[in-house]
């Protein structure tokens, strides 16, 4: 059984996506009276319509996580236009403390994956108050903010997303850091199939995406986000190691401890079962390490009464 945390936007649409993967049966969870019902009902129907025979319960039991092997936490307070995602740090941490304590009751076996902003900070709280291997913790962000790499890419080139590779690394933020070197086409780097002007353009793109859907629509993205965890949740199910990017805690790798941060990883039934260390130059470890640095000054503002 998979459960999903938060029936949002975000939770509404990732247990959508999942659903239509057929990976498990889902249990929705929410403090909302009612919410998590009404979503399970509402996609127990279309799942109906689609001839799609998996289980949805929506329930505002915490308890009712119990026998669950992978647990995705999308509760919390998204955005606002004009809002950095790393202004929501003091509020979400109240959250991700109070959601810990239920997986650590209830689903102690869990993998992890969690969406609330600021990713990076929240998945470091998660992991500290979990106290669950590493490999179980995952923070969804990286597959987001390199698929949107690769979109953008993709218009200027006028090829398919998916024949794009794309690299990004460092905080789901202000700082994330595209690395265009790296994210190649057919095994082309970007910067030879792209103008300096171009690759300026699709790195800010990437950089501001979630805040252009933000202040278009007047809420955060959801498909997007949706997408990417049925994406890599498949990915353990099924135990097919593919490769994404996302926030893990790092223990040496790339000469960085204690924090979690978007690097690329291989996720299997184990969970992370890898993290991989791309080949950086001087100029690219300094970006990614000032990336981090970021993440850390974030950090830094959840008191330290949080983490006990
Ligand atoms: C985004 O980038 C909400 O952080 C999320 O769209």
């Amino acid at each position: 059984m998979i459960t999903v945390i938060g029936t949002g936007r975000v939770g509404s649409s990732a247990a959508a996506m999942l659903a239509l993967k057929e990976l498990d049966d889902l249990t929705l969870i929410d403090i909302v009276p009612n919410l998590p019902q009404g979503e399970a009902l509402d996609l127990g129907h279309a799942l109906a319509e689609l001839g799609i025979d998996i289980r949805v319960k929506g329930s505002n039991d915490y308890k009712d996580m119990q026998g669950s092997d992978m647990v995705i936490v999308t509760a919390g307070f998204p955005r606002k236009p004009g809002m950095t995602r790393e202004e929501l740090v003091g509020k979400n941490a109240d959250v991700v403390k109070s959601i810990a304590e239920n997986i650590r009751k209830y689903a102690p076996d869990s993998i992890v994956m969690l969406t609330t902003n600021p990713l990076d900070p929240m998945i470091y709280l998660m992991y500290k108050l979990l106290g669950f291997p590493r490999e179980h913790v995952i923070g969804f962000s990286g597959i987001l903010d390199s698929r949107r790499l690769a979109y953008y890419a993709s218009k200027k080139l006028g090829v398919a997303p998916s024949s794009i590779t794309p690299v990004v690394i460092g905080q789901h933020g202000e700082k994330m850091f595209p690395v265009p070197r790296l994210s190649t086409v057919s095994g082309i780097p970007l910067p030879n199939v792209m103008s300096q002007k171009d690759i300026e353009e699709i790195v800010k793109s990437t950089i501001d995406a979630g805040a252009e859907v933000t202040k278009l629509r007047g809420f955060s993205s959801n498909w997007a986000p949706g997408a990417g965890v049925a994406v890599m949740a498949e990915s353990i199910k099924k135990d097919l190691k593919r490769t994404f990017f996302a926030s893990v805690y790092l223990n040496g790798e790339y000469g960085v401890k204690d924090v979690t941060v978007d690097v690329p990883i291989v996720l299997g039934r184990k969970g992370v079962e890898k993290i991989l260390e791309l080949p950086l130059t001087d100029e690219e470890k300094k970006g990614f390490l000032e990336s981090v640095e970021a993440i850390k000054a974030n950090l830094a503002q959840i008191p330290p009464s949080y983490f006990k």
